[in-house]
């Protein structure tokens, strides 16, 4: 499929990390490539417009103003919305993982940039939902990479002491972002993450190919950027020039032959042309550095170390940069490609309770302040209210009490929209449904929680009004214990978010002087309006689509299977008549059969190119028909030989013995006469059946079906050792020492029942004397 992805075996959970990757040339116009960042986005949006251009495939506006991809599905023009494209990706890393586990993959952790707005987490979240994916968490990347640092670490601070301080620096194909985190044994907390969105490999590769179009275009009057194919080539050599670059600072040359109309193209570079070439991207790394030393607060010598991940943090310029801001050595100890897919792997293994992972508490931190809005009942005036700051824990709870008679409205949004890097700071609209007054007129006491998830998503969670209940007892119910976290961590006591909350005049709380009241809490609807959400319709549309294009894959792939064997047995079979299967045919059979194969493989590429499962399953048989015969008379005679040898060899043994018996051999005096007469009696039909087909096959040849065939063959040596061999091997009564009771132990080491279902034992291991102690069928002497 489309995108390079990291997958990791580690569990029966699906991790994936999207790095955007390799353009596929041959079919630019079909494959779909760095999509990630369009979820959650309006087609119309200047950050898709401008990504639109660079890309090999079409971009087009959905009906309800989404991204949509334009490709060609089934020889059919198709549109899929951004969820699709991601659900199909989804889709080929869920087969890929249940092949290799061998089992089915039902829960996933999925990464995403830490500067996701809430309507691109609720996009990929959406994609997962398609493919009816368990996303257990979307992670944050750097937290990740966080998790994956942490949880092998032995030598972490202990609890009472003080935490270490690590700098996470990412850099991938798209964007740039850094992370402090504080360690302490067995846990690890997010301290503030900060990013530039715009920088990545991607920017470097970008500046190389500007270059040398500029280059190209001088030497050779050609334009590369005329031709989508011409430019990801070009694309493609620049990122390799690049990472030669990394390691060689000499110069290195970059040669595409056959480039644009039969030209071959050339040029070079070398690495400190590059840095200058680069300065202003190298320029931009320092921001969120500085960024994230403001907000955290801390001193670069707070920073015990700088672990660096992500492709682009190979370029020798981006680590001096991010070395010399933090005045030491960045460490490499993590895996630059894997981090964050082993992190998410990893984090998936402590959700799922089919692990035993070591326990390890991770809190992360918003990374964009979020505020509420509402409209005030006494004027015509608006509260606000910061519920979330920036780098607040995560995730959190907490709850806000209003006073209402009536329903009412509250507008998320986040509070700092230049930090953003989305062009929508409304988050959603939440109406708190059913207020009403109370029995005598004054307002209700109505307590909303808003909450960000484990995904980092906000919401309303949930939301009830308080209703006094006359009561006798005089108890005091603490409204306020009733409401838990469910993420078992501390509440903002609501004392604390009351005082926050500047309600305005006329919001007092009544209740306060009323201490014998009994209250009841009354659930309340929430009616949520979100920025970019997916429909239920059009979600279940795409789950539905997505069921039938794993269908059509799966029937897809049956066909070519039977298209293949047909193709297959041609091959195989034509190869063979011209070699070991050539006696085995008369002349003019192999006419027939040598033409119907050179037909079919002719009809393969024409008119039998395209066709249903079963024209290819019938063509198989037809074949079939005429092969098989063949293939049969060519396995009879390799096995006939042996088999009769065999036989022969065992009518040997069996007359010997007799022969011994009448000579009066002391082994075998202890046997009946009359048992041994029916050994006799026995080999001698043997004998003269087994003379009887020799003298048959000797008049048929090659080409012709056998007079006799293997299984019969088989059939008479089993006949054979049933007759014989309970006679000869019975025991001698005990008279001598065990040891010298047995000499036929050695000898009669036999397989009488497997005989023949097996062609290695026909090769008679008594030729050689071998022994084998530990087969079933050993005919063994009582010892006793
Ligand atoms: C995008 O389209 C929506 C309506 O679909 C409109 O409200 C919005 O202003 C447009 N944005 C831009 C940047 O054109
Ligand atoms: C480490 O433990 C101390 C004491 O329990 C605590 O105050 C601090 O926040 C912890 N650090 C982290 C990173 O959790
Ligand atoms: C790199 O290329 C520039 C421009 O071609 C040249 O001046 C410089 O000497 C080269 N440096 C090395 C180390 O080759
Ligand atoms: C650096 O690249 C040049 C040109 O391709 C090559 O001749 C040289 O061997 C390379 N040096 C190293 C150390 O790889
Ligand atoms: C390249 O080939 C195209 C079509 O064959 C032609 O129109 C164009 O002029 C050629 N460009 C150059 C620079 O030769
Ligand atoms: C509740 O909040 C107030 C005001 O912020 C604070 O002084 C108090 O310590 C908090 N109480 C608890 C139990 O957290």
């Amino acid at each position: 499929e489309i995108l390079a992805v990291s997958l990791l075996g580690w569990s029966s959970c699906l991790i994936f990390s999207v790095l955007e990757e390799d353009f596929q040339i041959t079919h630019a116009h079909n494959t779909v490539s760095n999509f990630k960042r369009f979820h959650g986005r309006a087609f119309n949006d200047s950050f898709v417009q401008k990504e639109k251009e660079k890309l090999s495939y079409d971009l087009v506006p959905m009906k309800n103003g989404g991204v949509g991809v334009k490709v060609m599905y089934m020889d059919e023009e198709h549109i899929f919305s951004v969820e699709q494209i991601s659900a199909m990706l989804l889709t080929k890393l869920k087969e890929t993982a249940e092949s290799n586990l061998k089992k089915p993959v039902t829960d996933c952790v999925i990464s995403v940039p830490s500067f996701f707005t809430d309507a691109e987490r609720r996009s990929l979240l959406d994609a997962a939902q398609i493919v009816g994916l368990n996303c257990l968490r979307l992670m944050n990347d750097m937290t990740a990479v966080a998790l994956n640092y942490g949880i092998y670490k032995q030598d972490l601070p202990a609890p009472e002491e003080k935490p270490r301080i690590v700098v996470f620096v990412d850099m991938g194909h798209s964007a740039f972002q850094v992370s402090a985190c504080a360690f302490n044994k067995s846990k690890l907390k997010v301290l503030g993450t900060a990013f530039d969105p715009f920088l990545g490999g991607r920017n470097f590769d970008g500046k190389l190919v500007d270059y040398f179009c500029a280059e190209i275009k001088s030497k050779y009057k050609l334009d590369p950027k005329a031709k989508v194919r011409a430019l990801l080539r070009l694309y493609q050599e620049c990122e390799k020039l690049k990472k030669l670059m990394s390691s060689n600072s000499t110069d290195i040359p970059l040669n595409i032959e056959c480039f644009m109309n039969d030209t071959d193209v050339s040029g070079k570079m070398n690495r400190s042309q590059f840095e200058e070439l680069c300065a202003d991207l190298l320029q931009r790394i320092e921001m969120p550095l500085l960024s994230l030393m403001e907000q955290t607060q801390l001193k670069v010598e707070d920073v015990t170390a700088v672990e660096i991940v992500g492709g682009a943090t190979r370029i020798p310029a981006v680590k001096e940069r991010i070395a010399k801001f933090f005045g030491k050595d960045v460490s490499t100890t993590l895996n630059a490609d894997e981090a964050i897919a082993r992190g998410c792997a990893l984090q998936c293994a402590i959700l799922s309770p089919a692990f035993k992972v070591r326990e390890f508490s991770v809190t992360d931190a918003t990374p964009f302040p979020i505020s509420l809005l509402w409209n005030t009942e006494a004027e015509d005036t608006e509260g606000v209210h910061e519920v979330f700051s920036k780098n607040h824990a995560a995730p959190f709870s907490k709850v806000l009490t209003f006073y209402r008679k009536g329903p009412f409205e509250l507008e998320a949004f986040y509070s700092d929209p230049n930090g953003v890097p989305y062009p929508e700071s409304r988050i959603g609209k939440y109406v708190i449904q059913n207020v009403a007054a109370q029995k005598d007129g004054e307002k209700s006491k109505v307590k909303v929680k808003v909450r960000v998830n484990t995904h980092g998503i906000f919401s309303v969670s949930t939301a009830s009004m308080v209703e006094p209940v006359k009561s006798e007892e005089s108890e005091d119910v603490g409204v306020e214990t009733e409401v838990e976290s469910q993420d078992q961590r501390p509440i903002e006591n609501s004392s604390d978010v009351k005082n926050k909350i500047p309600d305005k005049k006329g919001d007092q709380p009544p209740e306060a002087k009323k201490p014998k009241i009994k209250v009841k809490n009354v659930e309340l609807p929430i009616e949520a309006n979100l920025v970019w959400q997916l429909g239920k319709d059009l979600l279940n549309m795409y789950i539905e689509t997505e069921g039938k294009m794993i269908m059509q894959d799966k029937l897809e792939k049956e066909r070519n299977d039977a298209k293949n064997a047909v193709e297959e047995y041609v091959y195989e079979f034509r190869d063979k008549l011209s070699g070991p299967y050539e006696k085995f045919v008369c002349e003019k059979d192999l006419q027939g059969f040598s033409a119907l194969l050179t037909e079919t493989e002719g009809w393969l590429y024409e008119e039998g190119e395209d066709e249903a499962k079963q024209v290819y399953v019938d063509k198989l048989e037809d074949l079939k028909k005429l092969g098989t015969p063949i293939e049969m008379r060519y396995q009879e005679a390799e096995e006939r030989p042996k088999l009769l040898e065999e036989l022969e060899y065992r009518l040997q043994y069996y007359a010997t013995i007799a022969g011994e018996f009448r000579n009066k051999d002391e082994k075998y005096i202890h046997i009946d006469e009359m048992e041994m007469m029916k050994v006799e009696k026995c080999v001698s039909e043997v004998v003269e059946w087994m003379n009887n087909a020799v003298s048959a096959q000797a008049k048929k040849s090659l080409d012709q079906d056998p007079a006799v065939h293997s299984s019969e063959i088989k059939g008479k040596l089993q006949e054979l050792n049933n007759v014989c061999e309970p006679v000869v091997t019975q025991p001698k009564p005990k008279v001598d020492s065990p040891k010298e009771e047995n000499p036929l132990n050695e000898q009669s080491d036999y397989k009488t029942e497997d005989m023949g279902d097996d062609d290695k034992n026909s090769e008679m291991p008594q030729q050689n004397g071998e022994c084998h102690p530990s087969d079933q069928n050993t005919i063994s002497m009582d010892l006793d």
